[in-house]
C-alpha cells in the first residue's frame, strides 16, 4: 500500500471538553482524491474533528495525519497543504467579493492575485456582484464566495464544514456542483453534513459519527444494505439520518 494513498488518516482520536467526552476513539481514513462525507446530528462532534484535522484544536489522545503530516508535530506543513471553509463564513463583509479573494491570494503569497480572483468570480457566477460589498450578498452568494476563497491556491485537501446548512435548495445544488468539479480535478474533499441526501449526492465514502465514534463507514451502496426493505407505503421516502441511526442502533442492541 503506497504511503500517499490516504490524504487523511485518523486513529483512536479522543477529545473531551472539560470532563465531557465528545470523541471517544474515532478511526477513519480518506483516500487521496476522493470525497469523504462525515455525517452526524447537531453536537455529534463533526466540527471538533474538522478543528483537530486543521490544527485549530489539539486532541487529548490518538493520532491524525493530513497529507502525511502529523497534526501535532507538523502543524505548519498541514496548514500549507489544506484549506478550510468553516461552519461560519470567513467572508469579510466590509470588503467586496473581489477584494476578499485578492486578500486570500496575497495571504497565500500567490502570483497574480487579481487574475486568480477574476477566474474564481467567473466560475462561481459572482462576476456581476464582484465589486459589491459582501454584506449585500444573499446567503447563497456568500457561501459561494466562502467556498471560492477556500479554493484559492489549489490546496490538496479542502475541508468544508456543513457547506450547505441554511442554504435554499437552488444554492445547495450550486454548491454541490462546485464541490464535484473540484473533486474531479484531483483534490481530496472532506465535508461534514447533517443531510444524508448531501452525502448521497457527493460522497465516495460516508461515515456516521454517533456517540463519539464512527458507527458506519462505507460507500452509499454499503450503507443502503444496512436497511431493512422499505415498506410499500414508504417507498417514495428517502431514509433520514435518524432512520439510519435507529436501524444501526437497533441492530447493535439486538446483535
Ligand atoms: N469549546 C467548547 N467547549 C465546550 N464544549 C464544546 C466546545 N465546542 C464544542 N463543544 C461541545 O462538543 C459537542 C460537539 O460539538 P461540535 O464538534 O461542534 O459538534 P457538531 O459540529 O457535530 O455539531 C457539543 O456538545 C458541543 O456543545
Ligand atoms: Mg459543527
Amino acid at each position: 500500500m503506497s504511503h500517499n494513498e490516504f490524504a487523511i488518516s485518523v486513529q483512536g482520536l479522543k477529545k473531551s471538553y472539560k470532563n465531557v467526552p465528545v470523541l471517544e476513539g474515532v478511526d477513519f481514513q480518506v483516500k487521496a482524491g476522493s470525497i469523504f462525507a462525515l455525517l452526524g446530528s447537531n453536537g455529534a462532534g463533526k466540527t471538533t474533528i474538522v478543528k483537530i484535522l486543521t490544527t485549530l484544536l489539539k486532541q487529548d489522545s490518538g493520532h491524525a495525519t493530513v497529507n502525511g503530516f502529523d497534526v501535532i508535530s507538523k502543524p505548519d506543513n498541514v496548514r500549507q497543504s489544506i484549506s478550510l471553509t468553516g461552519q461560519f463564513a470567513a467572508v469579510d463583509e466590509i470588503l467586496t467579493g473581489r477584494e476578499n479573494l485578492i486578500m486570500i491570494a496575497r495571504l497565500r503569497h500567490l502570483n497574480h492575485p487579481h487574475e486568480i480572483a477574476a477566474g474564481l468570480l467567473e466560475r462561481f457566477g459572482l462576476t456581476d456582484a464582484a465589486d459589491r460589498r459582501a454584506a449585500t450578498y444573499s446567503g447563497g452568494m456568500r457561501r459561494r464566495l466562502d467556498i471560492a476563497m477556500s479554493l484559492v491556491g489549489n490546496s490538496r485537501v479542502i475541508f468544508l464544514d456543513e457547506p450547505t446548512t441554511g442554504l435554499d435548495p437552488e444554492a445547495r445544488m450550486e454548491v454541490w456542483k462546485i464541490i464535484k468539479e473540484r473533486a474531479g480535478s484531483g483534490t481530496t474533499v472532506f465535508l461534514t453534513t447533517q443531510y444524508l441526501e448531501e452525502a448521497e449526492q457527493l460522497a465516495d465514502k460516508i461515515a456516521i459519527l454517533h456517540n463519539g465514534r464512527i458507527i458506519v463507514n462505507g460507500t452509499l451502496a454499503e450503507l443502503k444494505q444496512l436497511f431493512p426493505p422499505a415498506k410499500v407505503e414508504y417507498i417514495e421516502k428517502q431514509p433520514s439520518l435518524e432512520d439510519i441511526f435507529l436501524t444501526i442502533i437497533n441492530k447493535k442492541t439486538h446483535a
